[in-house]
């Protein structure tokens, strides 16, 4: 073990057995934030200040990651790369969306100590294409069907579980007001998009029947693996499979998540460089918004709400959120060089839209480091305002969910990223 991880299992190891403080309010008051000091980004552990991409990304760039997996999201076995996964094109209907996109089933297969679990990606590839497309990845709640309403779209694997028929969640296009799939396919970009209960069925007892369970668990239990880690890994496998594919531009693949799966989005950009973009739509804690504001849902709240998403060594931090050796800010920063965007909505209190913001405005100092711009001041814009450097950012009315609006910023956010 390095001598980076052996400080973190003394950082964790110190807050256990110390009681945690009783279920604390809610606190939506801006006044009400406590004074923190976020950890600077570009400062390591021994006190050296990064002053170079290389040393940021030789030092400082894999601290951060330890302490991020160490900490929070566990930490992916490396027996995971010996899950072998099969895929088979189930179907192709070349005339979706009157004519607009073909659309693909494939069904993937993936196999490991034994056991076996399915999951169904769901394609739309513009018809109107010249050349290799870039590519939007994201994880939907509710199952393909949800996505679209189209009898032809198969059930997830998840849902052909239910029993009850008439449940009104196998209702089709349940969510299509999230999936802008005209849209995205009118302005010349495929998207590929999976259930995420397929890779981790989204509850307490959900790890024996998710992709966790194909490999053995590795190292301390504390830092073992969950459901947002699991994630993430997935949408690297369903990466895997659309860069093989000749309609689809390897260098131009964007993750979009939305609240749980923005948390997951933003982990997975944060491991796998092949996502270009990356985006965070609302995710709230343990996504982009700052832990030690203490604003909205807080770390005591989400892990014992869903025991499940993270690792257990992120519990000991619930009600002390100071002593967190870290902030999202430092996640968002494991996305630079790459195109991070980050959004929020006036509403959605719960996720604290200006921590969402700070953070990526403190991530900046990384972007700089590359040359590039993130965002400019502390000072949060205007609803309808969306900024788009390296770093995109905005605010839009409403409450927490996906809009047209949402998508109509990513697009406008891809088409600079990739000079379209
Ligand atoms: C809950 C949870 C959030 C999460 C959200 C979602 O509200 O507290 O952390 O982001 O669900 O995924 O919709």
């Amino acid at each position: 073990m390095n001598r980076k991880v052996i400080c973190i299992f003394m950082l964790a190891a110190s807050l256990r057995g110390v009681p945690v403080m009783g279920q604390i309010e809610v606190n939506y008051d801006e006044s009400k934030v406590p004074e923190y000091v976020l950890p600077d980004v570009l400062t390591c552990a021994d006190g050296t200040v990064v002053s170079s991409v290389r040393e940021w990304e030789r030092h400082r760039r894999p601290e951060v990651m330890a302490l991020l997996s160490h900490l929070e999201y566990g930490v992916t076995p490396k027996g995971m790369k010996k899950v072998h996964v099969k895929h088979k094109v189930l179907q192709e209907n070349k005339q979706a969306l009157d004519g607009l996109a073909t659309m693909q089933q494939v069904q993937f297969t993936f196999t490991g100590q034994g056991k076996t679990v399915e999951a169904l990606l769901l394609v739309f590839i513009p018809n109107a294409r010249q050349g290799r497309v870039p590519v939007f990845i994201g994880y939907n709640f509710r199952g393909n069907h949800s996505v679209l309403d189209d009898e032809s779209i198969l059930y997830s694997p998840y849902f052909q579980q239910l029993e009850n028929r008439e449940d009104p969640v196998l209702q089709r296009g349940n969510q299509s007001s999230r999936w802008a799939v005209r849209d995205i396919v009118s302005r010349g970009y495929a998207l590929a998009t999976m259930c995420y209960q397929d890779i981790f069925p989204d509850h307490a007892e959900g790890g024996p029947q998710s992709v966790t369970a194909l490999c053995a668990p590795e190292g301390e239990s504390s830092t073992a693996w969950q459901a947002l880690g699991a994630w993430a890994w997935g949408s690297s496998r369903i990466a895997d499979w659309v860069i093989r594919q000749r309609w689809a531009n390897k260098h131009q693949l964007a993750i979009m998540g939305h609240s749980r799966q923005g948390k997951a989005a933003l982990w997975a950009g944060a491991q796998d460089k092949r996502f270009a973009v990356v985006i965070s739509n609302d995710s709230g804690c343990g996504g982009a918004a700052l832990s030690k504001r203490a604003f909205g849902e807080r770390v005591g709240r989400i892990t014992s709400s869903f025991p499940h998403w993270f690792c257990p060594n992120f519990s000991l931090y619930a009600g002390r959120e100071q002593e967190l050796p870290f902030d999202q800010h430092e996640l968002l920063a494991l996305i630079a060089p790459r195109y991070l965007y980050v959004a929020s909505a006036q509403e959605d209190q719960w996720a604290d839209p200006r921590g969402e913001y700070l953070a990526a405005y403190y991530a900046s100092p990384v972007y700089a480091l590359y040359g590039f711009s993130g965002l400019p001041s502390p000072d949060m814009p205007a609803i309808h305002h969306p900024i788009m450097n390296h770093i995109g950012y905005h605010i839009r009315a409403g409450v927490h969910d996906v809009t047209d609006y949402d998508w109509a910023c990513y697009l406008d956010f891809c088409d600079k990223a990739f000079g379209r």
